[in-house]
């Protein structure tokens, strides 16, 4: 177990089929060297279900999914507040794992998963699939390449109603519920892609009677002076677009702003300011998750630990980012990291 051939198709085991394992799972049928082979649920009839549609064979508990010897990677799926539970179960039988965002709850949590999958030489990847998206990526490409200018400041914004459910994952705190969480670290990922480490981060948050966060703006300053304005909410639709200036003109990022099919550029010079619209330098596979897969396989094949586009660097300094907003606004879920 372990290690993965060049030439091998190579074999994904879902954990927790809930809504998002079923659109990574419909992206992963489009990569060609991609095999579903299992799903394991709390629940056998929840698999089978899940594997009729996606392949592959059901197990009805996790313990028994990570067993099969079949599977090389394990997508762990679950609410956030289990990633480190069932990260760590995915390690202990010898397989590769790609978690969803958050990776857990907080930074230190976090760290230590990245040691243990190091220490066990199986490799790791944050579900971050806004920093495999071609179309994100050629945006980096493109402020790296001198002709649009620097970033100087990004705009993003996310969010939905999350409903008036009480016990749905987004606004429970025993399930991690909360804006920043589960959508914020969308914006304030992308400000870190396109301006680097932030300096100094400042929030402001609309709390829950529950105590967490319904709403939440963040105020960003990041090297070089740059600065972003970044909000997510569980209250109102949000426009999910961004904009990132330079010196020189505007990156527009229509919604969802970390996928989007295209983005268009308004250099201050061009007459009308009608923009010209850009295409990713490469295919998007499905809805982007395609990609991410994709970028799984690129590491395990070349027997990386870790993914040079989401590295762990990345992704603990992210989780930092939010522990250090959380206790500003108040907001904690001190009792069940590490759980
Ligand atoms: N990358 C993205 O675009 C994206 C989008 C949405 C969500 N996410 C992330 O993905 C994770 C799952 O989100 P989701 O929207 O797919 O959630 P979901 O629909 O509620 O699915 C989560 C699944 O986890 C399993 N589970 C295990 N223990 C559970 C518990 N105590 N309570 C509830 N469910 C439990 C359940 O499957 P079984 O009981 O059948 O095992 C459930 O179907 C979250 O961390 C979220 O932040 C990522």
């Amino acid at each position: 177990m372990g290690t993965v051939s060049r030439m091998d198709t190579i074999r994904w085991g879902v954990m927790a089929p809930g809504r998002i394992a079923r659109s990574f799972a419909a992206d992963l049928a489009l990569v060609p060297d991609a095999e579903l082979v299992a799903t394991g649920s709390r629940s056998l009839d929840r698999a089978t279900t899940f594997a009729d549609e996606f392949g592959g064979a059901a197990h009805g508990s996790y313990e028994e999914l990570v067993a099969d010897e079949a599977v090389d990677v394990v997508y762990v799926a679950s609410p956030h507040p289990l990633h480190a539970e069932h990260t760590r179960m995915a390690l202990a039988a010898g397989k590769h794992v790609l978690c969803e965002k958050p990776m857990t709850l907080d930074g230190a949590s976090t760290a230590a998963l990245f040691d243990e999958a190091a220490e066990r030489g199986l490799f790791l990847m944050e579900a971050m699939w806004m920093a495999t998206h071609p179309t994100i990526r050629t945006l980096r490409a493109l402020l790296t390449d001198g002709e649009h200018g620097t970033a100087r400041q990004v705009h993003a914004s996310i969010g939905f109603v999350a409903g008036p459910d009480p016990t749905s994952r987004l606004v429970d705190p025993a399930l991690g519920g909360g804006a920043l969480l589960d959508m914020g670290v969308y914006p304030l990922t992308f400000a870190q892609l396109l301006l680097g480490e932030p300096d100094q981060l400042t929030a402001v948050a609309n709390l829950s009677d529950r105590a967490i966060d319904l709403d939440i703006s963040i105020a960003g300053r990041y090297p070089g002076g740059a600065t972003a304005a970044l909000t997510a909410t569980l209250t109102s639709h949000a426009s999910v677009t961004a904009t990132v200036s330079t010196e020189i003109g505007t990156f527009e990022l229509p919604r969802p702003f970390y996928s989007p099919d295209r983005i268009r550029w308004t250099s201050y010079w061009t007459e009308g300011g009608a923009g010209e619209w850009i295409e990713p330098d490469e295919p998007v596979v499905g809805q982007g998750y395609g990609n991410e897969a994709m970028e799984v396989h690129r590491c395990l094949r070349s027997g990386a630990l870790t993914s040079e586009l989401v590295p762990p660097s990345q992704t603990i300094a992210l989780m930092r980012q939010m522990d250090d907003l959380r206790a500003q606004v108040g907001v904690s879920y001190a009792d069940r990291v590490g759980t």
